[in-house]
């Protein structure tokens, strides 16, 4: 009988179990043996695969998870299968089946996410997308490309921080997309606290959601950790190592995220305020803190000029030719030299519109 471990996401997984016919799920299996339930399943004589994935391994006690081992000897007797695949096993579950077999681990699946096409693209096609913080993304750029260049473990780690609404997660957003195909990882930090956190952090059991769990079956190497600073630190703290080393680990796992990009957010106006408020040893971790700037005024009618254009074209013709947009375009441009948060700017272009279209239809 021959075990290979997968530690990979469940997508990739799953689409592994494809050339096989005849496969013997766990759980399948764990629900057709208890007799109180009612939709018991019908099991075939003979297997070809035996498949144990992280999914199936979280609704069932500690006390199967401790005699795993005994427990696949004796389901591989009824039903001969010759293999089977575990995807994602805890490091304890791990363990417990390397006393009682000889495992085959395969390779560990390596999310890419920045290559030298990848990058030239990102350098012609950033201005386009993020009006301003022209320093910004050019320590941006320098920074992906030691990422590509150097031959560690270690991810990139970039603190973007500055004023509300002036980009930083646009940023996180545009990079995701370039880089990678898949949907980046993203945790809103300023909501981390208390128990339910610590648990999602450092997962206390393994049937429970987690950040551990979440990355495992991550789709994009982006990790964007949202108003990092905002998080308690002894949550911060459990970063050091993924900073460092590409691992994330906690009671359950320990997940492989080299070659990742991950990008904190925060609100600070200054290094040093970032130094009062953010661990020395951690903050040491990160490649470059990366300032954004408030926008100057040609700056922001830009932004106006382009979201006006964005919200002409999602109006319908009818509504969309009662406004005059010149005149809504100097009126904002006029009266929104004040506004610092862009995030704000849609809806007031969208109320402006609004409020043209009703004087328009009262005439
Ligand atoms: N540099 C920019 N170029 C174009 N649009 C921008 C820019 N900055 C902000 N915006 C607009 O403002 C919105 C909010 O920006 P974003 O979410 O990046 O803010 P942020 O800097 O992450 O703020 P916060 O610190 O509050 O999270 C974006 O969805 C976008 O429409
Ligand atoms: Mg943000």
């Amino acid at each position: 009988m021959e075990i290979t471990v997968f530690f990979e996401p469940e997508n990739v997984f799953i689409e592994r179990l494809n050339s096989f016919k005849n496969v013997l799920y766990f759980g399948d299996y764990i629900r057709a043996n208890d007799k109180d339930q009612i939709d018991t399943i019908n099991l075939e004589d003979h297997y070809e695969l035996f498949v144990i994935s992280s999914n199936e391994l979280s609704g069932v006690n500690n006390h199967v998870m401790e005699n795993i081992g005994r427990l696949i000897e004796r389901i591989q007797v009824i039903y001969s299968f010759r293999h089977i695949y575990i995807n994602n096993p805890t490091k304890t579950t791990l363990k417990t089946l390397k006393s009682t077999f000889k495992l085959e681990i395969s390779e560990p699946y390596i999310l890419h996410s920045v290559s030298e096409e990848k990058l030239v693209k990102i350098e012609s096609e950033f201005d386009d997308f993020l009006i301003g913080q022209i320093t910004a993304k050019k320590k941006i750029i320098r920074n992906l490309l030691k990422l590509l260049i150097r031959t560690n473990n270690k991810p990139l780690v970039l603190m973007l921080y500055g004023n509300p609404g002036i980009g930083k997660t646009e940023t996180a957003k545009f990079l995701a997309k370039q880089l990678n195909e898949g949907e980046i990882v993203r945790e809103q930090m300023s909501m981390v606290h208390g128990e339910e956190s610590l648990k999602y952090f450092k997962s206390t059991h393994h049937s429970e959601h987690s950040f551990s769990k979440k990355l495992l079956n991550r789709t994009s190497n982006i990790i964007l950790l949202d108003e990092f600073a905002r998080s308690p630190s002894y949550i911060q703290d459990s970063f050091l190592q993924m900073f460092d080393e590409g691992v994330y680990e906690d009671n359950n796992y320990s997940v492989d995220i080299r070659k990742s990009v991950i990008i904190c957010t925060s609100n600070f106006l200054t290094e040093d305020d970032m130094k009062k408020n953010i661990d020395n040893a951690l903050l040491s971790r990160f490649d470059a803190l990366i300032k954004y700037e408030d926008f100057n005024d040609d700056e922001k009618e830009l932004i106006i000029k382009l979201s006006i254009n964005g919200i002409k074209k999602t109006i319908s013709e009818k509504y969309a030719s009662m406004v005059d947009w010149e005149k809504l375009q100097c009126f904002l441009i006029y009266n929104v030299k004040g506004l610092t948060n862009m995030r704000h700017i849609k809806g007031i272009i969208e109320e402006a519109v609004a409020d043209e279209v009703l004087r328009k239809l009262k005439k």
